[in-house]
């Protein structure tokens, strides 16, 4: 039903509505053995068409501000919790989300990243697997257990969030400041207790 060859889905029919809707399959994009690994919820218009994540207003927002934190958009890995555009930029279902985990899964454990940074609600409640209020828990830091592994994920909010509200794009800097710092010299697990 799906074939993941590395980090990369090169065929998959798990969802019947969004392989006949998308265009094509977006996959991560980034180095393989990135220190931060930005985890979106699911490609929209842009994405489908180009098949690279965050190509729009939101990886405008994003590539910005990575700059302002120090950090170039191709030292960083980016990918999404559903890798098919949900129509009507809808959210992704429970089930399209369930259906794609596995990838992400093999992603997370194979880039191995020093933290895991989610963008938004969607991937931060997807992860940690329950309700997070994203506004309020930007920057904190819980860990995501993939294959019994403890991995620690900073909660974010999502870039379009600072284009609805601007008050919204202190947090968003500030949270990937924290991405920026952890992953500045000295190990993340020391780090991890300034947070
Ligand atoms: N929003 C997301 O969550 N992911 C993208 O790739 C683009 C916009």
């Amino acid at each position: 039903m799906g074939t993941m060859d590395g980090l990369t889905v090169t065929d998959c029919q798990r969802c019947e509505g969004l392989c006949e809707s998308r265009s094509r399959i977006v996959n991560g994009v980034g180095p393989a053995d990135a220190d931060l690994l930005f985890v979106g919820e699911g490609p929209g218009a842009n994405e489908d068409e180009q098949g690279e994540p965050f190509v729009g207003r939101s990886g405008d927002v994003l590539d910005e501000t990575l700059r302002e934190v120090g950090l170039d958009r191709g030292d960083v890995r980016i990918t999404n919790c559903v890798r098919c555009r949900p129509p009507d930029n809808r959210d992704p279902h429970t089930e399209e989300l369930a259906n794609c985990r596995s990838y992400l899964e093999r992603e997370i454990s194979r880039v191995d990243p020093e933290l895991v940074v989610t963008l938004g609600k969607v991937p931060g409640e997807h992860l940690l697997e329950r309700d997070v209020a994203v506004t309020g828990e930007a920057g904190s830091v819980a860990d995501v257990i993939i294959d019994g592994t403890p991995q620690p994920l900073l909660l974010c909010v999502h870039p379009a969030a600072t284009l609805y509200d601007p008050t919204q794009k202190e947090t968003f800097r500030s949270t990937l400041e924290k991405a920026a710092e952890f992953t500045d010299g000295e190990s993340g697990q020391k780090r991890l207790g300034e947070f």
